[in-house]
């Protein structure tokens, strides 16, 4: 029988579990996917704190949104996935904004379907579109264009790192804010990167001026810096619902909102392009076993994995 990750109860993530899931034939706009790796992401943990509603109807709560397999069914022929070519059983997939990805086998619509390139291993697609699917978001949303700069905060992280990849693919200078070991392998990717922490506004400041700024934190001197230093504050986004950008008047984006999800679906095939070409790397730090399950959501709450952790079923 499938297995699934999911919350038994809300709260931390001593709550987390697996389940035992029914296997669910296709619909005749679904597919069936054998997973081969899913994707973690902060969000997994936190609608198990309830931060979406706690409704206890909803336990065993399942998480995840991104992962990446093998078609093991198709509803019927014919099908065509997001990026508009045909399905067939047997073909490497990846599929994103499929709640419940933490699972072994997935039954999910082919619109949310696409090609996994070879180019890609299994675990790097898994972990690609939610936080590349963000950035885009977010560099749309900040109307960034060639020639400007942007300020990243949290530039090391998942978000950060697709941030800066996409930015400096528009043409435009990347500065950064992330731990100081993180620096070099920063700089390798373009981004001009500054320490985070006390006098933050001091070392950004002969660095700019910044068009954009991009808050992927959610801390107060990320929203106090951005503020201070992007004069349009309809320039500033936050990934984060940061308040100090939100009483200026920046945008907050997200996941559930229609906005937001239109230009992450209508930008996936294009973010997949851009992978297999190597324009857009997001590094696997961490692959961990389905049944390790509890060691990768421990490293991802740590909060500074600095790069993908994905589940291998
Ligand atoms: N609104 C949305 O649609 C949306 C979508 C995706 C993610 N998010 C949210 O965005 C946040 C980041 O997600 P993610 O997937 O990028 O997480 P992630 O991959 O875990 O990255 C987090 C990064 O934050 C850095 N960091 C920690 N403390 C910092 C600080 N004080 N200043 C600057 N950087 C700091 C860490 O790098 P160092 O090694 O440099 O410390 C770490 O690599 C999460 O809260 C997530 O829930 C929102």
């Amino acid at each position: 029988m499938p297995r699934a990750i999911a919350f038994a109860a809300y709260g931390g993530p001593e709550h987390l579990g697996i389940i035992d899931v029914p296997s669910r034939g296709p619909a005749p706009d679904e597919v069936v996917i054998t997973v081969r790796a899913s994707g973690l992401n902060p969000v997994d943990l936190k609608l198990g704190s309830g931060y979406r509603g706690d409704d206890p109807a909803r336990l065993p709560l399942r998480i995840g949104f991104e992962a990446a397999g093998v078609v093991a069914a198709v509803g019927s022929d014919g099908l065509t996935g997001a990026d508009g070519a045909p399905i067939a059983v047997g073909d490497e997939v990846l599929a994103f904004r499929v709640p419940g990805a933490h699972a072994t086998e997935l039954t999910v619509p082919a619109r949310d379907v696409l090609q996994k390139p070879a180019e890609l291993s299994f675990e790097q697609a898994a972990g690609l579109l939610l936080a590349a699917a963000t950035a885009e978001d977010a560099l749309q949303t900040v109307r960034l264009a060639a020639g400007e700069t942007v300020l990243v905060h949290g530039v090391a992280g998942s978000v950060g790192r697709a941030t800066a990849q996409l930015a400096r693919h528009r043409g435009a200078r990347v500065v950064g804010t992330a731990a100081a070991h993180r620096h070099e392998e920063l700089r390798a990717l373009g981004v001009e990167p500054v320490r985070y922490g006390d006098g933050l506004l001091v070392r950004l400041e002969p660095l700019g001026p910044y068009a954009a700024a991009v808050d992927t934190i959610g801390t107060a001197e990320a929203g106090e810096t951005s503020v201070a230093l992007v004069a349009d504050p309809t320039r500033i986004v936050t990934i984060t619902g940061s308040p100090a950008i939100l009483a200026a008047g920046g945008t907050a984006i997200g996941g559930g909102n229609p906005r937001s999800d239109a230009v992450r679906d209508a930008a996936r095939a294009e973010l997949v392009r851009l992978a297999a070409a190597g324009e857009l790397d997001l590094p696997v730090v961490a692959a961990r076993p389905f049944d390790d399950f509890r060691a990768a959501f421990a490293l991802l709450a740590e909060g500074h994995a600095g790069g993908k952790i994905v589940l291998v079923p």
